[in-house]
């Protein structure tokens, strides 16, 4: 009922018809430049998202962190990583804290607004800022999709919002024990 790619070719892939997946540079919390070439011979296990976000995505990132406490031994082997689509307030230091809350093992993600437009384009993230009055604070509407890619960089797996931990470590599991 999910949506994957069998037969990708390089890295990114196709589901759908939709390319996804693609090269990307980035800045982790450590403020270190971070690349998709980075993430090889792991597994990765992507959200697009922000930290001010007042619903969708903690209860995505809770549902990453359940999943990886249900994976066991096999979660060393994935990259679980949280690229902001909010870089003008999500700064390295805002994002360490905001991960922590969920799970020390997830990997935020930063960069310049042009970096992180980069990375949603490659992932056909969809995000848009609305500010609603009389607020001077603002929300980000964004898509809210689980991507998983093999360590080889390439697109296995396009997880919907609202899924279970329980669902998603099997579907992981299955992916990870499927030869692609
Ligand atoms: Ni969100």
């Amino acid at each position: 009922a999910l949506f994957g790619a069998n037969s990708p070719q390089a890295a990114g892939g196709v589901a759908g018809g939709l390319a996804l997946g693609g090269p990307f540079t980035l800045v982790d919390t450590q403020g270190r430049t971070v690349t998709d070439r980075s993430f090889r011979g792991r597994w990765m296990l992507m959200y697009f998202g922000y930290t001010s976000c007042p619903d969708v995505c903690p209860t995505e990132l809770q549902t990453v962190a359940s999943a990886l406490d249900r994976l066991g031994p096999a979660a060393a082997r994935i990259a679980p990583v949280f690229i902001t689509i909010d870089p003008a307030r999500d700064t390295p230091t805002v994002l360490s804290h905001y991960t922590k809350l969920f799970d020390s093992r997830l990997i935020g993600l930063t960069g310049s607004a042009a970096e992180v437009d980069a990375a949603a384009r490659a992932y056909r993230v969809y995000h848009a800022k609305v500010t609603p009055p009389p607020r001077e604070s603002y929300l980000v509407n964004h898509s809210s999709f689980l991507y998983l890619m093999d360590p080889n960089g390439r697109f296995r797996a396009l997880y919907p919002p609202g899924l279970s931990a329980e669902a998603l470590a099997t579907e992981i599991k299955r992916q990870m024990t499927t030869n692609s």
